[in-house]
């Protein structure tokens, strides 16, 4: 016996038909003896009609019996539901199918928890839903995520092919490259004491591809990260991995709006419009104080380092006096907020260093705030005009060294962005994405404990050409050819354009990041060797598809968009993995392991 349609197919026009389905049983009520069944497959659902005039008794009392979630298959005639009985809630609402026959496939215990009904299992905990991962990915919302995953995951391929390029599949089995994250490791049989380290990206191995000449490369890569895990990061994820040739940076910003179009074309259905916006890292810290703005929440932070240089305020103008600035934001309509929401604000600008919070209250025409007091006219003045004050706003402030008082307000004005989406009083369309490329990075960053430079990215990223002089003399101030795809304040993706050169890439590992010259060899020395072969000019990007897949799904973790994703602790709870090995695994694998003493 055969499927002749699927749950999500029939229509008036098939009635009279007689029509064999199967799935699973979606919910069921028994009304005045006749018994209703939703059948329900991958694709929708049907509603299947048992008559006990209809079926020999045996029959009618096995369905009858089924619980939820069996699996069943069912012969019967398609006829249009009775007048004031259709359900316009799904597209087989006009139809039923009176049941003839049925088999019971399988039958399904008890469930853990209901998949039937999207508001009960929205508020199933997480941990229940990984453990039982086949009976979430039956809630329509998964199937349909996983849906969309495979659907861009093939246009990606196809819009990529189009423009040329190759997909290559680079080894999972790679070797340990103390740069980044920290890695996984997996011990080598053959060589006691020897690991392999699955890769946290393709990056060296897209690069020596363009030493062959491939000159286009694209992936859908798994990377691996051992890092400490949140919404948006997993320990294994993956990467639309693209490395090209021969080009600038403009032509890759090119490449992925184009990609990026065809994926919300194919997606959503929307057009999205390019090029987009360009922002320097710089701005956006002025601006939002964080390098993955969320332009959509308005409230930027405004410099007023100028105005309050001389202020009799201490807090002000002796941050100023230190080098620092002063900073401030408006938080439209949140001037309600209690003494206590202040000092919670307050803690949690604390959290991240901050020395306080001033503030300013807005209220019944009044500038309610402790520090009020300290300003004068021309200040008073300065803010207002500059923050646009008016009545019911919150004004908040961060005296601190540049980096610090954005961060620290940037960290605020996201937070402040939720207390408003949840009080109403900001809204953001679902259909807004605000696309954003980050550019002008600094390329290195100062370690302060280890007393040394490190790459803010990855050590291959090449200098801006006009800072190349500044790398010995004034490392802060060289930027990156890197840059980020950024939007609604998630990171999507990071590239760059790589060095290609031999000994500019020497110069960079030895005498900026302190890597000795053994050390550089024995860790990059196969890299530094394919590019005295004749390496191309390069660079490219890697976008996170499972925060792809996320935003277009419209969900906040990335677990949702992962068939069997791990939990914050790394933990798949359905298979129980990690686990413990066997005593003669660990005895061929040359390990042993020292448990650690119980307290
Ligand atoms: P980067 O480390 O910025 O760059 O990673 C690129 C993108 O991958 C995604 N991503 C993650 N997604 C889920 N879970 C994680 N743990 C995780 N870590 C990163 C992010 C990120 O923007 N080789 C370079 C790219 C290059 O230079 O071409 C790289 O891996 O969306
Ligand atoms: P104080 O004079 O330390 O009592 O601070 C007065 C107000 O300024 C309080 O609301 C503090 O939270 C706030 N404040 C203190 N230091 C800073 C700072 N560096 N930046 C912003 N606000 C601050």
């Amino acid at each position: 016996m055969k499927r002749t349609h699927n749950c999500n197919e029939l229509r008036p026009a098939h009635a009279g038909q007689q029509v064999t389905l199967a799935g699973w049983v979606h919910s069921r009520r028994d009304l005045g003896g006749v018994l209703f069944i939703d059948l329900r497959d991958r694709e929708g659902r049907t509603q299947t009609v048992f008559d006990p005039a209809d079926l020999p008794k045996e029959l009618f009392e096995a369905a009858t019996k089924l619980h939820s979630e069996s699996v069943i298959e069912i012969i019967g005639k398609v006829r249009v539901r009775p007048a004031g009985t259709d359900n316009p809630k799904i597209v087989t609402g006009q139809i039923e199918v009176l049941v003839k026959e049925i088999t019971v496939l399988n039958h399904a215990e008890v469930l853990p928890f209901p998949v039937d009904d999207p508001e009960v299992a929205s508020k199933v905990n997480e941990e229940l839903r990984l453990q039982y991962r086949y009976l979430d990915l039956r809630r329509p919302e998964m199937t349909r995520n996983l849906r969309v995953r495979s659907k861009v995951a093939t246009a990606t391929r196809v819009f990529m092919e189009e423009q040329g390029f190759l997909e290559v599949e680079t080894p999972t089995l790679f070797k340990s490259t103390p740069e980044g994250a920290r890695e996984f490791l997996v011990p080598n049989r053959r060589e006691p004491g020897s690991f392999y380290a699955l890769p946290q990206s393709p990056q060296q191995f897209k690069q020596i591809l363009m030493c062959a000449g491939v000159e286009r490369y694209f992936q859908l890569a798994r990377c691996y990260r051992d890092e400490d895990l949140r919404a948006d990061r997993q320990p294994e994820f993956t990467q639309v991995d693209i490395e090209m040739s021969f080009i600038e940076r403009e032509d890759l910003y090119a490449l992925i709006e184009g990609l990026l179009k065809r994926v919300w074309k194919t997606a959503l259905g929307q057009d999205i419009p390019t090029p987009f916006r360009r922002i320097s890292f710089e701005e956006a810290l002025n601006r939002y104080g964080i390098d993955k703005p969320d332009t959509r929440l308005g409230m930027e932070l405004v410099d007023f380092t100028e105005e309050f240089r001389a202020s009799t305020f201490k807090v002000f103008s002796g941050a100023i006096t230190n080098g620092g600035v002063v900073k401030a934001m408006n938080a439209k309509g949140l001037a309600g907020a209690t003494q206590g929401q202040i000092e919670t604000m307050t803690e949690y600008a604390k959290s991240f260093g901050a020395k306080g919070l001033a503030y300013i209250k807005v209220e019944n025409g009044e500038w309610k705030s402790p520090i009020v007091k300290f300003f004068n006219d021309a200040e008073k003045a300065a803010l207002k005009s500059k923050l646009a004050i008016e009545e019911g706003d919150l004004i908040l402030f961060a005296a601190d060294q540049w980096l610090n008082a954005c961060e620290i307000l940037g960290k605020i004005r996201l937070y402040c962005a939720e207390v408003l989406k949840a009080q109403g009083k900001l809204t953001v369309p679902a259909d807004r994405f605000d696309f954003l490329w980050v550019v002008d990075f600094p390329l290195l960053s100062f370690d302060k404990e280890m007393n040394r430079w490190y790459s803010s990215h990855h050590p291959f990223t090449a200098p801006m050409a006009e800072d190349v002089p500044l790398l010995k003399s004034d490392p802060k101030k060289v930027r990156g050819q890197h840059y980020d795809i950024v939007v609604n304040g998630v990171e999507l993706g990071g590239g760059s354009i790589r060095i290609h050169r031999p000994d500019v890439q020497k110069t960079i590992f030895e005498e900026i990041l302190q890597i000795s010259p053994e050390e550089t060899t024995l860790r990059f020395g196969y890299m530094l060797e394919a590019f005295k072969y004749g390496a191309p000019p390069h660079g490219g990007i890697a976008l996170g598809f499972d925060r792809l897949i996320a935003i277009l799904c419209a969900t906040p973790s990335i677990r949702d968009v992962i068939a069997f994703p791990k939990t914050a602790k790394g933990v798949c709870l359905m298979t129980n993995s990690p686990a413990s090995v066997s005593p003669r695994q660990l005895r061929d694998l040359h390990i042993e392991v020292k448990t650690a003493k119980k307290e």
